[in-house]
């Protein structure tokens, strides 16, 4: 086993030390980062300038054996006036003491009354009259919420302002009927103490993570995840009213396939779905999913802020060899919500995902190495719809991470970060980084090929 602290080839650059960052993809861009000059756009073409700000935000290492984990790697542009993300990793050793609502409802026969209860909690301490502040975990009085660490490379990696990854692109006609473009669509995802706890002991070794230490996470842990789309409220009617945050993402907010050296700008991306994830011993997996969208979708009820959202649905099980007709067992979805589209054969997906596969389907494939997220083309989507309990892997040999894809997409990233950083032929070096390129084509939540 190499430690990053010993197989980082660690480099000077105005006086600072840099660990390799976990490079799948910005080449260009660290390379500038490291010699202190920073790639900035002008007019859509890329050009090579010289920017105190971003050279500042250079300065700070991160994501190597000895430092902090990085914020973004995005530098903001020396004019910018909105917020900056700063990760939530003060990792808790254990989880204080906290209140569990959802648990007077029981997620099967409840589903209604128990995906409001976790959404609810939530909210609690993270809403607030400004809406950029809002979900800000520093300023969460109520309890804390933290980041999952290495979402922030490569094509889809943070972005500097609000944290968000760039997530699935929505097709044409799948947020509504009026939706005509290819809209990109952005998130960040948080967990409650309880989960921080297994992030904490799986990371305890900023160089050498433990996946096995996240193979059970703990009862009571919620993972809940913002997702934001640049589309607008004429294509898209029911966003009307939505929560904005301004972020700085890749300007042309229609391409499907950006690269990291496309020119980005501040673009205001509208709430759209919200997630949740509950770790529960009354759900017979062991965990239970939900998710909400804005405004409750098409042909919704008008309204403004951050709860004006309506549930599409809980999922406990992945009613394993439904033929395709009849009612599904192990899911509610609320009838009161008409997506233009769920999951595969009907299960319980949200707006932004993918229609061949189910929040429980794709999330059973946390693992380590990563496992294949969706049904590949052809093949017998079969084994993405077994019922997988808690604390077992999606394949055999493999080490379960429990459900959690950002522990698994984050471990990912940083192995090949590793392998990059362990090859000293620049050539190679490069080809291995155009490679991650095309892999990045596709977000990991499109199903985007394992690394
Ligand atoms: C095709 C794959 C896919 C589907 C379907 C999917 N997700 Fe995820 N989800 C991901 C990936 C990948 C991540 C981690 C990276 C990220 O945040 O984008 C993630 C992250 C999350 C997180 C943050 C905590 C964690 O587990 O990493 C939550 C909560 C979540 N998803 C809930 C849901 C819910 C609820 C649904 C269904 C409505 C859903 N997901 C459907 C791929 C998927």
């Amino acid at each position: 086993m190499l430690d990053l602290a010993n197989g980082a080839k660690k480099r000077r650059a105005g006086g600072q030390v840099f660990g390799l960052w976990g490079d799948r993809m910005q080449l260009r861009n660290r390379i500038a980062l490291m010699s202190g000059v920073a790639l900035a756009f002008a007019g859509g073409t890329t050009a090579w300038h010289r920017s105190g700000a971003a050279r500042a935000q250079a300065t700070m290492p991160c994501d190597t054996a000895t430092t902090p984990f990085c914020n973004s790697t995005v530098p903001l542009p020396a004019t910018w006036a909105g917020r900056r993300f700063t990760l939530a990793q003060g990792y808790p050793a254990t989880s204080p003491a906290d209140v569990t609502p959802w648990t007077a409802f029981n997620p099967v026969s409840q589903p209604h009354q128990y995906i409001e209860a976790v959404l609810a909690y939530f909210y609690e301490g993270n809403i607030r009259p400004d809406v950029e502040t809002s979900f800000d975990p520093t300023m969460n009085t109520v309890r804390g919420w933290y980041n999952a660490p290495w979402q922030d490379v490569g094509t889809n990696g943070r972005e500097p302002a609000h944290g968000l990854t760039r997530e699935r692109t929505s097709q044409p006609q799948e947020l509504a009927p009026t939706q005509k473009q290819f809209w990109n669509n952005y998130a960040i995802g948080f967990y409650n103490a309880a989960g921080a706890t297994a992030i904490g002991k799986m990371w305890a070794n900023h160089g050498k993570p433990d996946p096995t230490q996240a193979s059970n996470m703990p009862e009571g842990t919620v993972g809940a995840k913002l997702l934001f789309t640049t589309a607008d409220d004429v294509e898209v009617p029911y966003l009307k009213g939505a929560p904005s945050w301004n972020v700085y993402i890749y300007k042309d907010v229609h391409n499907r396939f950006p690269k990291p050296t496309d020119a980005r700008d501040k673009v205001a991306v509208r709430l759209l779905q919200i997630d949740i994830a509950v770790k529960d011993k009354n759900a017979p997996l062991g965990w239970v999913f939900g998710t909400f969208v804005y405004g409750g979708g098409p042909g919704g009820k008008p309204g403004s802020g951050w709860t004006n959202v309506a549930p599409v649905g809980l999922m406990w099980g992945n009613d394993p060899g439904y033929s395709g007709t009849g009612p599904l067992k192990e899911s509610w979805i609320n009838p009161a919500v008409k997506m233009p589209h769920l999951g595969y054969q009907g299960r319980l997906n949200g707006p932004v995902d993918n229609k061949i596969s189910s929040c429980l389907s794709c999330h059973s494939t946390a693992e380590s190495p990563e496992g294949q997220m969706t049904p590949p083309n052809g093949a017998d989507p079969a084994p993405w719809f077994r019922n997988i309990p808690s604390g077992s892997a999606f394949d055999p040999g493999r080490i379960p991470l429990d459900y959690s894809l950002q522990l698994s997409v984050g471990l990912g990233s940083f192995n090949t970060a590793k392998a990059i950083q362990n090859t000293r032929d620049p050539a190679k070096r490069r080809l291995m980084m155009k490679r991650l390129e095309a892999i990045d084509r596709l977000p990991p939540r499109d199903g985007g090929t394992a690394r």
